[in-house]
Formats: C-alpha cells, structure tokens, sequence
C-alpha cells in the first residue's frame, strides 16, 4: 500500500510517501480501498507544537507504535477484504468513516485504511466517494453541536462563527434546513452571499465592524458555535439567552480552554469522533439534498503536504479533498 506518512512524528518533519506492506484485517477488522480523504485542520494541527499533538504523541505512546505514523480522519471507499467475525461489511460494499488513532490502527492519508466496524458505515449511492470522503468530521461536528449539545429546534436563534469553513458550512445547513432555525452567519465580505445561499437568515461581515457587536442586535441567541477560536467567551456568554449554550468547535487554544470554568458556564468544548453511528444522520441529510458540502478542491494524495498548507491558511473555503491513485 501507499501512504503519506511521518517517519517518526518528529516536530516538523514532513510528509512523505511511502510504500508499506498490505496490511491484512484481523479478527473483527474491515479493509478499505480509499477513493477520497477530507483535510481537517486536526490533520496538520497534530504536527505542529499544541494540545493536539500532546494528545496525538500520548496515544502512539500508549499504543507504543514504532512504525511510520499514518495521519489522517476522514475516508471513503470500496471495503476490499474483511477479517474473521465480521459480518456488517462484505467485499465490495461502498463505505464511508473516521480513523481513530486511539484504537491502535493508523490514518487515512493512504489507499488502504484497516478499520473496525464501528467505525464506517454504508454509504447512500447517491452520495460520491469525494462527497462522502469530505464530509466525516465536518459532518459529525456539526450534527454533535447544532442536535446534541446545542439542542437547536424549530424557531431557536443561532449565531454561527466562522459560517464559510468546513463545519460552518455544514452547521448553517443542518440548523435551517433540518432543525428550522434561525441561523445568523459570520464570514468575510467575499463568503456573504455564499452563507445567505446555505441558509442563514443574516450573514454578517466581519471584516467590516467587530461581528459580536454587529451580531447583538439579533440575539439573544439560544446557541453560538463557534468555528473560528477567536472571539471573545465573555462577548459570546453575554449574547445568550437564558440557558443557552456557547460551543466551542475550536477550542485547542488556552484562552478558549479556561472559558469552560467561567460562570455561568454556558460555554462547553466539543470533541467529536466520526464513527459510523454517528455518521448516519449526516448521510441522510446530505442523501436527502437538506445539505450540500462543497469541495473547495481536489488534490492527489502526494500533494498533502501542499494541502495542509493552504488550510492553515483559514482561508479555505469548502472542503479539500484528497485522492489516491487508482
Ligand atoms: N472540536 C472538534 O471536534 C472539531 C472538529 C472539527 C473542526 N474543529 C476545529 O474547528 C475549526 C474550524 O474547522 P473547519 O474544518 O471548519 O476549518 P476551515 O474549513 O479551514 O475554516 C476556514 C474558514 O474559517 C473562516 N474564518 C477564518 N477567520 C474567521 C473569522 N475571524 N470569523 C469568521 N470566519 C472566519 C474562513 O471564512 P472567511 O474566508 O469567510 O473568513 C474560512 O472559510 C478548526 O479550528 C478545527 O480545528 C474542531
């Protein structure tokens, strides 16, 4: 197999491509042949000096992997061989999920993935590899934030931070198309009518006039996610309604750490993990036409490096998408 690896996890080293052995499913595991992979921020947070690299390093350690680290979530593709006891899963079937390091097997940045069941589920036939690869963390972040946590239903005030990112994008949809609210959306001046487009009732422009001023006059909100990791936790608190709740999405910062702590402690941090349970209603709603998730662009597999460089930038608006070669 094929994959763009880190050979050691080093601070700063690069991704390179490798040709590993095949790896063969155990007991319990499904192997993919991958047709796309979704770049997330986590993907290249996890290399740079952060809590998410803390976190990424105490789970290899734990796991004491020596090898090659294989980074990478999200993935869609062809189940192509499957290990004894599993019976959910057969050859051929068309896939859709999230690695998960914690459990011991590597990432997504390959043509083949070995998972557990847990972890994928089937994929809708109208929904393709590069959509559905897009669409795993985006999707369950957004469903965990907007359904779980934030409890958004029919007529209930959303302000929405960072509405033209991956999550944004997914987040406005879900809470106007599937939960009926009322979405408010902050973007930059070129991503306004992008954001009116998804479903937002009002997008503010954030380049203009600080967006929590701009965004007071239509509050207070029931919920406020926040995608982006830099506006201010007391400024989103003193927006909310009664019981309402501040999510923060980004939250691998220290200033956005604390706010958890802070009466009235409305403010939480989400932690979201595809797995294929989760990933269902995601799949309705984008099977459905209630969302759309849109492929800022495609990128062979050996251009990850290049990948993870134009998504630092913030300035990405959609998804990229990586494909092996077939
Ligand atoms: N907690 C979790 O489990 C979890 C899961 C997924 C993602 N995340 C985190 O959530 C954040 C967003 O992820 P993502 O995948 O959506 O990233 P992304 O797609 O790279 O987000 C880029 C978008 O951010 C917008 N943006 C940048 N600065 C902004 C600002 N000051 N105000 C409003 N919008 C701004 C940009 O829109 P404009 O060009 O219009 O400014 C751009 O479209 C990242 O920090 C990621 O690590 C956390």
């Amino acid at each position: 197999m094929k994959a763009m690896a880190l050979s050691s996890f080093k601070l700063g080293e690069p991704l390179v491509m490798m040709e590993l052995p095949d790896p063969k499913p155990a007991f319990g595991q499904v192997r993919v042949f991958v047709k796309a992979i979704g770049v997330n921020p986590v993907d290249w947070k996890m290399r740079t000096y952060g809590p998410l690299r803390w976190a990424a390093k105490m789970l290899r350690w734990v796991r004491v992997s020596k090898g090659p680290m294989i980074i990478g979530v999200d993935f869609a593709g062809v189940v192509d061989a499957v290990g004894p006891g599993v019976s959910e899963f057969k050859i051929g079937d068309r896939v859709v999920g999230g690695c998960d390091f914690s459990n011991g097997l590597p990432g997504s940045y390959a043509d083949t993935v070995l998972v557990y069941p847990k972890q994928i589920t089937h994929l809708p036939t109208n929904i393709s590899f590069d959509v559905a690869g897009a669409l795993p963390v985006v999707g369950v972040t957004a469903w965990l934030s907007v359904v779980t946590m934030g409890q958004v239903t029919a007529g209930k005030h959303l302000l929405v931070l960072g509405a033209a990112g991956g999550v944004g994008q997914f987040v406005v949809q879900l809470a106007k198309n599937v939960r009926e609210a009322y979405v408010v959306g902050v973007c930059s001046t070129k991503n306004l009518e992008r954001v009116r487009q998804l479903g937002a009732d009002i997008a503010i422009d954030y380049t203009q006039v600080d967006a929590l001023i701009q965004a007071k006059q239509h509050g207070p909100f029931d919920c406020i996610i926040d995608c982006v990791g830099d506006y201010s936790g007391s400024g989103c608190r003193s927006m909310l309604a009664p019981g309402g709740k501040h999510i923060m999405v980004s939250a691998d910062k220290i200033p956005s750490m604390v706010q958890i702590f802070i009466p009235p402690f409305s403010s939480k941090i989400l932690l979201a993990k595809p797995t294929g349970e989760r990933l269902k209603p995601v799949l309705d709603a984008v099977s459905s036409g209630k969302v759309r998730v849109e492929i800022a662009q495609h990128m062979p597999l050996e251009e990850a490096e290049k990948a993870h460089e134009l998504s630092k930038t913030h300035r990405v608006t959609g998804k990229i998408v990586l494909q092996p070669k077939a």
